[in-house]
């Protein structure tokens, strides 16, 4: 079968199409049309803009797409449908709305943070279950077990900001432009990670909570005591910190529900040291259990990690009546049992 995907859910417009036969998906065509150089003048995502921006980008996308006008050749319609920006959601929402009534294709709701953990559904090799995933994005940061396809459980999430988020803080510190992460990683290369002790919040906490505000914080601090610090080595002490806490919550995770595979995933898995830190340590201590990550043209936003999660969501049936839907911003994927 083939769906067509939309996601409009943050700063990024994008449409997919995506084959799937038994368990084995095909990306045919994966397009975004990212604002992030738009926001990048305000420091951040503006809401409105964002969801006018998905007005301009929507159709010309379905069209790069290849997408047929009478919807010829699809055979269901995934969409995101929260959590994120309701502005923004709206847009892709009832566009895929409409197109269903229209070609009377059946719809299918998605939670964005299951097409995160979906996006290494689209590598050759996909996880066993269960499996534990590390989601790290700008708007959240959770150790999820997945169980079975759907079935989800909450193990641990941030208390403040996401690990995203607090690279995009730290960077504005420093006077690097939104989104943050990349150029924080980017700087990084070139410091000494050893440089600064900056503190690794949660690690004694017992759970699998995180909290990154404090690191943020302690940044600043720095900043202020130092204002002739290397930058370099700032991002790569920062990088640094950021990167033990999410490694070693994943492992302590992973000795609690001993998962047949780990995952890493969202916009953050695009981290450079975060991957290969991540990658040597499950391979030290959990020889057997194998590691998934997505390819870096899946790891931020996408629409073929949406269509991946919606396949799957359509084969036991989960759609929903095209008139009914709405975007919830609060939309939850998975809950602490
Ligand atoms: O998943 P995503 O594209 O959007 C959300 O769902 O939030 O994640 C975006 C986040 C931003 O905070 C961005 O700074 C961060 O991912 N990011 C990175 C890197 N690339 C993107 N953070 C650290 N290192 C990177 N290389
Ligand atoms: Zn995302």
């Amino acid at each position: 079968m083939r769906i067509l995907a939309i996601e409009t859910s943050c700063d990024e417009t994008a449409v997919a199409i995506l084959s799937g036969e038994g368990d084995v998906l095909a990306v045919e065509k994966s397009v975004i049309a990212s604002q992030a150089a738009e926001h990048a003048k305000y420091g951040g995502v503006v809401p409105e803009v964002a969801a006018r921006r998905h007005v301009d980008a929507l159709f010309p996308l379905l069209e790069v797409a290849g997408v047929p006008r009478d919807g010829a050749g699809v055979d269901a319609i995934a969409v995101t449908a929260g959590p994120g920006l309701v502005p923004a959601l709206r847009i892709g929402v009832e566009a895929a709305k409409t197109l269903a009534y229209l070609w009377k294709k059946p719809l299918v709701p998605v939670n964005h943070l299951e097409g995160h953990l979906y996006s290494v559904w689209l590598e050759q090799q996909v996880p066993a279950f269960p499996a534990l995933a590390l989601l790290v994005s700008g708007g959240h940061t959770e150790l999820i077990l997945l169980r079975g396809h759907g079935d989800y459980q909450l193990l641990g999430k941030t208390r403040d900001d996401a690990a995203g988020e607090s690279f995009d803080k730290a960077a504005k510190l420093m006077g690097l432009a939104y989104p943050g992460g990349p150029n924080v990683s980017r700087l990084a290369q070139k410091g000494n990670a050893h440089a600064i002790e900056f503190t690794r919040p949660m690690l004694e906490s017992g759970d699998l909570d995180f909290s990154f505000s404090g690191l943020k914080t302690a940044v600043a601090v720095y900043l202020t005591a130092h204002p002739d610090a290397k930058h370099e080595d700032v991002c790569a002490s920062f990088e640094e910190a950021v990167v033990d806490v999410l490694v070693q919550k994943t492992l302590m995770a992973a000795e609690q529900v001993q998962p047949a595979s780990i995952i890493l995933c969202g916009g953050v898995s695009a981290n450079r040291v975060l991957r290969e830190r991540l990658r040597e340590t499950i391979a030290r201590g959990f020889p057997d259990t194998t590691f998934h990550i997505p390819d870096l043209a899946y790891t931020g936003d996408n629409a073929a990690m949406i269509a991946a999660a919606g396949y799957f969501r359509f084969r036991v049936g989960n759609t929903v009546d095209p008139l009914t839907l709405s975007a919830d911003p609060n939309m939850k994927l998975a809950e602490r049992v």
